[in-house]
């Protein structure tokens, strides 16, 4: 079947282009042995708060659910602090960008194709975050869910890619490590590429990716 070309590359950020676990990872110090755990609990419990949130129609920003995940993940293992709390929400504005998101972003930009964001990440966050991992400089345009107040996988959050490109659904590449975020991308008539950072078997939902990849420097057999 011939595909429509890709008028845009839309990126999920966290966990996709940005290493979540690296906030964690650099307060070894003063996590210890219980850094590994407690951002997994941390990544877990941001997820399902978004989606129960949604579902409850009580939004809050990402800022507020991350800092919310990461109170319970250190609840879990009683270190719970506010020095501690804040140091980490700080790293969290630093994430690490995994080293083939750069190397990919960049060559799409200097090919000349349109390489957009689309993140539950608050306005304010993707700023930061893309400014301290260097990837703003290969990024046209961050779209954030602070503009409908609801989190993906709602099909109101991958419209907000189509308007901003003006285009159809199956004329997006959405790319995310996340494959609960490629279900909902693709039901809602993305073309997918799921890079399956954490070596997961794929969901069992409706939706799925045409491709699945091991690093993103493979999407450059799209270009
Ligand atoms: C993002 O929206 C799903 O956390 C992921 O960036």
């Amino acid at each position: 079947m011939q595909q429509n070309p890709i008028k845009a590359f839309v990126f999920d950020a966290y966990g996709t282009l940005l290493d979540v676990h690296s906030a964690a990872g650099k307060a070894m110090d003063d996590l210890g042995g219980k850094a590994e755990d407690i951002s997994n609990i941390w990544r877990t419990k941001q997820l399902e708060y978004t989606w129960l949130r949604s579902l409850m129609g009580k939004h809050c920003d990402f800022w507020q659910v991350t800092s919310e995940a990461l109170k319970y993940a250190l609840r879990c293992h009683d270190m719970e602090n506010k020095q501690r709390h804040d140091k980490l929400m700080s790293l969290y504005l630093e994430l690490t960008a995994y080293k083939d998101a750069i190397q990919t972003v960049k060559s799409l930009n200097q090919l000349g194709h349109t390489t957009l964001i689309l993140s539950n990440g608050s306005r304010y966050m993707l700023d930061k975050a893309l400014q301290n991992s260097g990837l703003d400089d290969y990024i046209d345009h961050a779209i954030s869910i602070d503009d409908v107040k609801i989190y993906k996988p709602s099909p109101v959050v991958y419209k907000l890619a189509t308007d901003y490109v003006n285009c159809s659904p199956s004329e997006i590449m959405f790319v995310s490590a996340n494959a609960w975020d490629v279900a909902g991308a693709n039901s809602f008539g993305f073309r997918v590429a799921w890079i399956n950072r954490f070596k997961r078997p794929p969901e069992i939902l409706p939706g799925g990716p045409e491709l699945i990849i091991d690093s993103l420097s493979e999407l450059e057999q799209l270009y």
